[in-house]
């Protein structure tokens, strides 16, 4: 539903709001400066006003920024995408740090993975590669969900065997279940002489898991980051899984992408973690990401190291924004800074009058308790 409020009317038109809200009398609404109107109130409100006026759709502004439903010249295999998740402590990083033979945990406050980390492994086996990705709890994987993001093509679930099903591994199993994500269970610290995987097999079964060797259909490895045992298996099974899966893109067309994540780095400015998922981003690119703008300045690899360009399931730091972006926001590259700052600035806008809306709305409901 679009509107506005009367003040935002008012300014766009260079009138006084006081004019406004007494047309509005006029027509037997009684009406306050922050208060908001529909469009249509507001376009015969301008045109009283000797206003012409242009109605701006979503539609018109967003028209062509994602090839969402063309997917036709995605023929390209691409590498899968897999977020880990589990219980707080089951060693979801450690798990990491083995697979890709880095050392993360023994940097992290606490031993508490605070923000995403997005990296590449190659498979020594095959020599393909997987992108993980590795999440602090749950949160930002339920903010990228609620946004429609679709970023992850399978989840590996951490369970500890030491500790079992807890309840934030029931947490990731819903949002898996939620986003039909297939499952592959890495049943990890089997080192650990209280390791009781066959409970964890039994426990799963509780929350419609069901392992093979219960006759269903999800996979489980017993692993152990500590020990670095079974982790060629655990990467066989995601590549099994990604065969199935059959994933597809097409790395020759202007970058689509994700947002992970994004914060405002002291030194660095805005730097977002992007996925790109179509198409390769490169440096000099002009980019949108909701309501941020900018043009790519440098581009930064799992590996710290800069390069030239990120193609389909190639997760990388972007400097050059103006702002940073939110968390699940989509990345789309666009032809120029006038496209951008058109996308951008209707996207703010919609933001404002998104966020004037539901203030006045609490405060209606807060006279109705009132009265
Ligand atoms: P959060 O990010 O806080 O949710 O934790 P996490 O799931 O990333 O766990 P992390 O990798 O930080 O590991 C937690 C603890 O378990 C650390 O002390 C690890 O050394 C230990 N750990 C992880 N994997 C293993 C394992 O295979 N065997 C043993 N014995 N300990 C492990
Ligand atoms: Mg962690």
């Amino acid at each position: 539903p679009e509107a506005i409020t009367i003040q935002e009317l008012a300014n766009r038109m260079s009138e006084r709001a006081v004019d406004v809200i007494r047309l509005l009398m006029k027509q037997g609404a009684m009406h306050k400066i922050t208060d908001v109107i529909d469009a249509d109130t507001a376009q015969l409100i301008a045109e009283e006003l000797g206003h012409t006026v242009k109605r701006v759709a979503a539609s018109d502004v967003e028209e062509g920024l994602f090839d969402i439903v063309d997917d036709s010249t995605d023929t390209e295999t691409r590498s899968p995408v897999v977020t880990v998740m589990g219980h707080v402590d089951h060693g979801k990083t450690s798990l990491l740090d083995a697979l890709r033979h880095a050392n993360v945990v023994s940097g992290e406050a606490g031993g508490i993975t605070q923000h995403i980390g997005a990296y590449q492994v190659v498979s020594p086996e095959s020599g393909k590669k997987i992108t993980f990705i590795d999440t602090p709890g749950h949160a930002a994987f339920t903010a990228m969900r609620a946004r429609g993001a679709k970023v992850t093509d399978i989840v590996v679930l951490v369970v500890a065997a030491d500790d079992g099903v807890m309840p934030q591994t029931v947490e990731a199993i819903n949002h898996a279940k939620a986003a039909r994500v297939p499952i592959i269970v890495a049943i990890n610290k089997i080192d650990k002489p209280d390791a009781k995987p066959e409970r964890v097999r039994t426990e799963l079964l509780q929350h419609e898991v069901q392992v093979e060797s219960f006759g269903g259909d999800v996979v489980d490895v017993e692993v152990s980051a500590k020990n670095k045992t079974n982790l060629d298996k655990l990467l066989e099974m995601i590549a099994l899984q990604a065969e199935i899966l059959d994933l597809k893109t097409n790395s020759q067309r202007p970058a689509e992408g994700t947002v992970i994540e994004a914060k405002l780095d002291r030194g660095r400015g805005p730097v977002a973690t992007v996925l790109v998922q179509r198409g390769t981003l490169r440096v000099g690119d002009i980019i949108v990401a909701g309501a941020e703008m900018g043009r790519v300045r440098a581009l930064i690899s799992d590996q710290g190291e800069t390069v030239q360009e990120a193609g389909p399931s190639v997760p990388v730091e972007v400097l050059g924004f103006n702002g940073p972006p939110e968390a699940g926001d989509r990345l789309a590259v666009v032809e120029n800074e006038a496209r951008a700052r058109q996308v951008t600035s209707y996207r703010a806008h919609q933001k404002r009058e998104n966020a004037a809306a539901s203030i006045s709305g609490m405060r209606g409901s807060l006279e109705q308790m009132m009265s």
